[in-house]
């Protein structure tokens, strides 16, 4: 329809658009998004522990997971037809510090938590977070000197973790810390060291955003953090200084961009769709996802239709898929 004259709408007159919604057979004939559990990415919160769950206040339906019992929710989503597990650690408080160190032991949950599903269930792809929050006594996803965010410095911190994940497991590392220049930092540093077939899934415009609430109480770094993120995350006014994000991430080496928030920046994932030839994915994160669970939970809307219509609204803004805490369920319902 790119030709359509936009004020003569003449060639309408008289056309009945209902035609092609009159019967369900109908809308599936004609339907132009269709949306199947290859979409989903499930991110998956790790604590330490045997046969340990722990439940979110802020996200109900989604629990922190033992390592054995994650890699009991990893076949499950392998089973479901969920292609990858995006992976996010809680790590104890006594392992956090200032420098966010335990992000390059090799033996931390997260390196464990990625082993231990490769072996059990190498069918499913795993994506590895790579930021400081989860591991550093700030909550902040660089390294602090007197209130500044160091970047150079963070960068180092973040190509050694980087490293040691794809060590343990990791098919894609995904930075989501938004420091300049880390993606470049990363390929480099992988493929010195061998792991030229790792990929790199950028959270390449990532907004300063009130939606992260929930997943900070989740990783344990919430209630650390002091101040903002917006010296780092992106301004949400903005949506040009966006494509610069991924245009220098594609440059430096990323082989799939990330759009974070959601739903409330899908003119985002729109222009970043029409401006670049690389997958680009969606995240709905962690108030998005409380929004439906607290709004179907209070009578205010029905849950499954809001998760299938919020989900379908991503793919049709462009995204090759999204990350979702409803993968799970909304794949198996996609399934039947
Ligand atoms: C940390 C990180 C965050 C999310 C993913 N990685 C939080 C933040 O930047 O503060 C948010 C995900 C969600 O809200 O679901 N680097």
């Amino acid at each position: 329809m790119a030709d359509w004259p936009k004020h003569d709408v003449s060639f309408l007159a008289g056309h009945r658009q209902r035609r092609l919604r009159r019967s369900g057979w109908m809308r599936d004939l004609v339907r132009e998004t269709v949306l199947t559990p290859t979409d989903l990415i499930w991110p998956l919160f790790v604590i330490e522990g045997q046969n340990e769950r722990t439940p979110i206040r802020t996200m109900p339906g989604v629990d922190r997971l033992s390592i054995d019992l994650l890699v009991k929710a990893a076949k499950d989503a392998a089973s479901a037809g969920i292609p990858a597990l995006a992976l996010f650690p809680n790590t104890p408080d006594h392992l956090r510090n200032e420098n966010g160190s335990e992000a390059y032991n090799p033996d931390n949950l997260m390196c464990r938590a990625l082993s231990a599903i490769k072996a059990a269930v190498p069918e499913i792809g795993l994506i590895a977070d790579v930021a400081l929050d989860e591991y550093s006594s700030d909550g902040q996803d660089g390294l602090v000197r007197d209130g500044e965010i160091l970047n150079d410095e963070t960068i180092d911190a973040m190509v050694k973790s980087a490293l040691v994940q794809a060590k343990a497991g990791a098919d894609i590392i995904a930075p989501s810390d938004m420091m300049d220049g880390r993606v470049g930092a990363i390929r480099q540093a992988l493929d010195a060291a061998g792991h030229d077939q790792v990929a790199i899934m950028s959270y390449s415009a990532k907004y300063a955003s009130a939606y992260y609430g929930p997943f900070r109480e989740a990783v344990g770094s919430g209630s650390r953090l002091k101040g903002d993120k917006r010296t780092y995350q992106m301004d949400y006014a903005n949506t040009d200084e966006a494509l610069r994000e991924v245009a220098e991430d594609i440059a430096e080496g990323a082989d799939m961009v990330m759009v974070k928030p959601g739903l409330p920046y899908l003119d985002i994932i729109r222009r970043v769709r029409d401006s670049f030839n690389v997958p680009v994915f969606a995240y709905q994160v962690s108030g998005e996802y409380a929004m439906i669970r607290f709004a179907a939970a209070a009578g205010a809307i029905n849950e499954e239709a809001a998760i299938l219509e919020s989900v379908h609204a991503f793919k049709r803004a462009g995204a090759k898929g999204v990350l979702t805490y409803f993968a799970l369920d909304l794949a198996r319902r996609l399934g039947r």
